[in-house]
């Protein structure tokens, strides 16, 4: 190759590769994460995971609680008038998709949602925007499986088992969640008529407690208990309601979904309570993974996995500590 091409092809090579940087690549990275219930531990968490990522990968991470469908349209707003390139998001309200969506493409801010999956108006998840959720019916189905186990360990009668269903149909993984535990006890010869729903308002203990309590009270005939739901806060509400009627360790098995602190502070406690387990699921992967896909997709123009499921683990009283080391917490 003669010199004068050879340095005419690189000037043309140096050009092409200018026009193919990513917008704003010469800003300094800025990574938004957005969650809907920043009080809760789990989110908590996943914020502490991706500032180590940011730490690690020396980006600026900001985090903003948006627990309403207004808060999450003014943080994508700011986000983009700092310059932001991408963030991370669980929306309050998973049927935001599409404005949330329409939202980042005008701020030009690259978007992957966590935990909850973002809907279209018709329902159906928005395929376009990456995401990572917990393998919500297989975990729901160990929830269901522990609880089983666990019956049949004390020696119940099956006929004087009252099973609390804390559910949230409105969110697809609430569902799933539910669903897969309703369906792992059925399958393990579990009553159907002995299993009541009991909707919660909104996605916190106090609420648990109140659909638990409704339960509880219209069905006086049940000696035992058992319960799950979305999550350790709802299965909290659930144990809290119980007791509070008298059913107390020996008469209630929840399991919960998480494994953050609010299961940790129960285990802590001096005596057992009717918190029996939880499957441990991993802010580590939720939070610091996603960050670094999102990092690495503004950085690089590296796609991110369009679709990850993470799993989980049984934790009892029992094995916690090993439990949680063995999944890197
Ligand atoms: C939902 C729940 C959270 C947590 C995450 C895990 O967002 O509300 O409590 O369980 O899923 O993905």
């Amino acid at each position: 190759m003669n010199h004068k091409f050879a340095t005419a092809a690189k000037v043309l090579g140096g050009m092409l590769a200018i026009a193919m940087m990513p917008a704003h690549a010469a800003d300094p990275v800025k990574i938004g994460f957005l969650v809907k219930q920043p009080e809760e531990p789990w989110f908590q968490d996943e914020w502490k995971f991706a500032a180590m990522a940011a730490k690690d990968k020396g980006f600026e991470l900001v985090k903003i609680g948006t627990p309403s469908g207004d808060q999450v349209l003014t943080a994508i707003d700011n986000l983009s008038a700092q310059h932001a390139q991408g963030f991370i998001i669980c929306a309050p309200d998973v049927k935001l998709g599409a404005a949330i969506a329409a939202k980042a493409r005008i701020g030009n801010l690259k978007l992957m949602s966590v935990d909850d999956r973002l809907v279209d108006g018709a329902g159906k998840p928005i395929e376009s925007v990456p995401h990572m959720g917990i393998s919500a019916s297989k975990i729901g189905e160990q929830v269901g499986s522990a609880i089983a186990d666990e019956i049949k360990q004390r020696g119940w009668k099956l006929a004087d088992v009252g099973a609390i269903s804390i559910s949230y149909d409105q969110l697809p993984t609430a569902k799933d969640r539910t669903s897969g535990a309703t369906a792992a006890l059925l399958a393990a010869g579990f009553p159907a008529a002995n299993i009541i729903n009991a909707p919660q308002a909104k996605t916190d203990t106090e609420n648990a407690f109140n659909a638990a309590n409704v339960a509880i009270t219209q069905h006086p005939n049940f000696k035992h208990w058992v319960a799950y739901g979305l999550n350790d806060e709802a299965v909290l509400g659930a144990v809290r309601a119980a007791e509070s009627r008298g059913f107390r360790t020996a008469d209630m098995i929840g399991v919960g979904i998480g494994g953050s602190n609010s299961a940790k502070n129960e285990f802590a406690k001096a005596q057992p309570t009717g918190f029996f387990g939880t499957v441990l699921i991993s802010p580590k992967r939720h939070g610091y993974e996603t960050s670094v896909n999102m990092y690495e997709w503004i950085k690089d123009g590296k796609q991110p996995p369009a679709l990850t499921y993470t799993t989980g683990k049984l934790m009892t009283r029992q094995n916690a500590a090993a439990v949680r080391a063995d999944m890197g917490l």
